[in-house]
């Protein structure tokens, strides 16, 4: 039986990206694949990596994983979970620290990234967050980790990570392989097409949150940044503000970019993004009606403490091996 798993960090607002790149194709692989077993949880240790306000946090971890059954993931299915509710994240982190280098951390570009924009001072887990995410995975023997582009390096890591250890202590980890869409696996801002729709972004109007309002969700389409070409035409490199609102309307639609250019073919920005807005509108009109229901409901609690329960059982077995391996306290 395969393995699956992935995380969201709770660090903010969930977007379309992390919909389109992640959340979509964890229902997708939840539905195509029965002899599976399938882990999805809140990475709330990687989000305190920066700064958080407490109860804003407590909040954004209870609404992700309202967002997540909201999305369809069905908790008979997948075991959801809270990453901090099951210590042996953190314990395995710390022996993955101690098997990377610091030099290979520093190379991850997601540091370098973020570390310029910490005007307090860089945190040390911004730098080792990386082998905390190994450990995340390696902990149940994943075989297949569902991510958006962004994270692929992390996944490189993780498996060099992973065979560094089986290599001094013997056969210890499964070597996990990334499963990242060919479509919408890169989500851009709707005021920056060249960057990422990003949860941390500092100006609402470059990403559409999943919980966002009719009205707001209308007003960030129609004011995304195009060019002045004004054709619906699919060229990532030269007209990358049409060509990632071509591809949302694909990945809800699921007409084909291709047809869809032909279907606005004479046809302008603004026809293109109002249709667009109404797609957008519709599919995310269930998920939040849904969303709605649980955020208050004790079913949400009772889904993640068997989650919790149950991957804290594998965890626990696993953190004892690779203590045993490594020759950590005494023999167990
Ligand atoms: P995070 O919280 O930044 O993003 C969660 C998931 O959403 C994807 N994603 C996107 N996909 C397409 N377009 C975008 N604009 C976009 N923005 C985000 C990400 O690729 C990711 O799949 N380190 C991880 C969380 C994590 C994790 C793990 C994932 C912790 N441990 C173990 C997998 C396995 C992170 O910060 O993702």
């Amino acid at each position: 039986m395969k393995r699956l798993l992935s995380g969201i960090q709770p660090s903010g607002t969930i977007t379309l990206g992390n919909y389109i790149g992640a959340i979509k194709n964890f229902v997708k692989l939840q539905n195509e694949n029965e002899d599976v077993e399938f882990f999805v949880f809140i990475a709330d240790q990687h989000a305190i990596t920066v700064p958080q306000e407490k109860l804003k946090l407590r909040e954004n971890i209870r609404s992700l994983a309202a967002i997540y059954v909201a999305c369809g993931l069905d908790p008979k299915k997948v075991h959801l979970f809270i990453q901090s509710e099951v210590p042996a994240h953190a314990m395995l982190g710390y022996v993955m620290e101690c098997t990377a280098y610091i030099g290979e951390m520093e190379r991850m570009t997601q540091y370098k990234d973020k570390k310029v924009k910490q005007v307090d001072g860089v945190h040390c887990s911004l730098l080792t967050y990386p082998a905390l995410m190994a450990a995340d995975i390696l902990l149940y023997d994943t075989d297949l980790v569902p991510v958006g582009e962004d994270q692929k390096q992390h996944l490189e890591l993780t498996r060099n990570l992973a065979q560094r250890f089986n290599q001094k202590y013997g056969d210890t980890f499964v070597v996990p392989e990334a499963y990242i869409a060919k479509e919408g696996a890169k989500v851009m801002s709707l005021q920056d097409p060249t960057k990422k729709m990003s949860k941390s972004d500092p100006n609402p109007k470059g990403y559409i949150a999943l919980l966002d309002e009719e009205n707001v969700i209308r007003k960030k389409i129609m004011s995304a940044v195009t060019d002045s070409v004004g054709t619906i035409s699919y060229d990532p490199a030269n007209r990358p503000g049409i060509s990632n609102l071509l591809t949302i309307y694909d990945v809800f639609s699921g007409e084909g970019i291709d047809n869809i250019c032909k279907k606005y073919d004479g046809k302008g920005y603004a026809e293109f993004k109002a249709d667009l807005a109404d797609i957008v509108v519709n599919a995310l009109k269930p998920i939040q009606e849904r969303y709605n229901e649980l955020i208050k409901s004790e079913e949400l609690d009772t889904i993640l403490d068997e989650g919790r329960d149950y991957a804290s059982k594998i965890a626990f077995k696993k953190i004892s091996k690779v203590y045993n391996k490594i020759g950590l306290g005494r023999k167990r």
